[in-house]
């Protein structure tokens, strides 16, 4: 696919979207009707027990060659045989995606253009009877699978968007890693998640401690969601080195073992702006009552403090197999194949504010957050570009703020209930930034 194809598809998809009457997907899905093998409920806990039947629950993965992609399968090896594997979609990485079929034996695969699916051709088992799909349609095809009782997005980047939508238009369990287009379009989406009654939990760390920390209360009870960050690896650096800030050291992070662009992302603490964003949609909490701290242990994964004065907190080691299983297998617990916390090992816990000069794009996510309409998705498509370009060495580290600073003072928001208006942002913001960056040199 070129460069803008599945911006292109999009638009096609959010067509067909919008002609949709929303009583289609409002009906429960009886998935016993279905004629499939997997007893897959929309209940994915529930289906799991029913009564002397132990039902196998159906999964899409939606970037399954990824971090979060491997990892979410891993934990279902762990967890074997309670979950089935139905459908995978990848980008270019065919080799790996050929062995996630050997070993998963999904029926639906998706790759991102002909190309891949060509050389993916001659690399699955000839015994393999299951299809292989291209580009937004195909990763639409995965998200939508009739099988799939469960979807986990790991995907990165808006392309996600989609998909994901339509995934929850069907009622599904949508386990969100991908958080770009809940940047995009989160009032949407948690609107959608409402009418259709499909099940949103987030598989984002911090989002992740947040729903555990607020199980059991209300929102009405809440005074602050706190995000705790690792502040990266230049939380440290003293400001007037962050020019030369090279590819290698960026990608350097002190915790997390994670894709290239989220990587970045937590180097600019923009990875913690588009988490304020996230949180606000999926908490209904605005803007200034949540709050960003710097804890560079990464052991603490996020609080809430309530109106009474208390706060709670999870703590857990920085391992994503245990929000991924935790949005699996909600509401149960289980054993996770996941080291324990060993408190006396960690020994401090530390907590900063984070430093806004030497990382604007915070204040920068929190100012698109305020100021609302298409400026988040704005926001979003600025920050890939400028990210893809850094990773390119065709920017520099200090010019990925002043480019999405730029590209969000020259938009016209515009209000976003419909799809079209954030794609037609997204992509406006994306030409804009293109050219901002062509025009600075490293
Ligand atoms: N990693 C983490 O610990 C973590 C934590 C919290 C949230 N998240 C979020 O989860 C998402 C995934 O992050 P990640 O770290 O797992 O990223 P990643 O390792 O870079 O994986 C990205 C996935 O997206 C696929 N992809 C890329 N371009 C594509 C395209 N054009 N068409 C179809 N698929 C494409 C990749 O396929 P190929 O590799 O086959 O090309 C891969 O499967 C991001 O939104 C991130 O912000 C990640």
């Amino acid at each position: 696919m070129d460069k803008d194809g599945w911006r292109k598809d999009c638009w096609r998809a959010a067509a067909v979207i919008s002609s949709l009457q929303l009583n289609t997907f409002s009906e429960p899905i009886d998935w016993r009707q279905a004629g499939t093998v997997v007893g897959a409920v929309s209940s994915p806990a529930a289906a799991y027990n029913d009564g002397n039947i132990r039902w196998m629950t159906g999964l899409a993965i939606l970037g399954s060659t990824g971090s979060i992609g491997c990892n979410t399968l891993n934990v279902v090896e762990h967890l074997a045989p309670r979950f089935t594997v139905v459908a995978l979609s990848a980008g270019q990485n065919v080799d790996r995606l050929a062995e996630q079929i050997r070993r998963h034996r999904p029926r639906l695969v998706a790759v991102a253009d002909e190309a891949a699916a060509r050389r993916l051709r001659d690399l699955v088992p000839a015994d393999w009877t299951g299809e292989i799909t291209v580009g937004m349609d195909g990763m639409t095809a995965v998200a939508t699978h009739p099988a799939a009782a469960i979807v986990v997005t790991a995907v990165v980047g808006g392309r996600g968007l989609l998909p994901t939508l339509r995934a929850i238009e069907l009622g599904r369990r949508v386990c969100i890693a991908n958080k770009e287009p809940l940047v995009m379009a989160g009032e949407l989406m948690m609107r959608r998640a409402r009418e259709c009654r499909a099940e949103i939990l987030p598989v984002d760390s911090e989002h992740n401690a947040l729903h555990q920390c607020l199980r059991g209360n209300t929102l009405t009870e809440v005074h602050r969601l706190v995000l705790t960050a690792s502040g990266g690896p230049f939380r440290t650096l003293p400001v007037e080195d962050f020019p030369h800030i090279t590819v290698a050291q960026a990608l350097r992070h002190p915790t997390w073992m994670m894709g290239r662009k989220i990587t970045i992302d937590s180097a600019t603490l923009m990875n913690k702006g588009l988490e304020v964003i996230e949180a606000r949609w999926l908490y209904t909490v605005p803007p200034e009552q949540i709050e960003v701290v710097i804890h560079p242990q990464s052991v603490v994964h996020s609080l809430v403090t309530f109106v009474d004065g208390s706060t709670m907190a999870q703590l857990g080691v920085a391992d994503m197999r245990h929000p991924i299983q935790y949005a699996l297998t909600y509401p149960e617990r289980c054993a996770a194949p996941v080291a324990q916390l060993d408190l006396t090992a960690v020994a401090r816990l530390e907590f900063y504010p984070p430093d806004p000069v030497k990382f604007p794009c915070l204040r920068l996510a929190y100012d698109a957050l305020r100021a609302g309409g298409t400026l988040p998705a704005v926001l979003n498509a600025a920050n890939e570009e400028a990210v893809a370009a850094f990773l390119d060495e065709r920017l520099r580290f200090t010019d990925i703020p002043a480019v999405i600073e730029t590209t969000l003072a020259r938009h016209d928001s515009r209000p976003t209930t419909h799809l079209e208006a954030i794609l037609a942002a997204d992509e406006w913001a994306r030409r804009e930034a293109q050219q901002l960056i062509a025009e600075r040199k490293r």
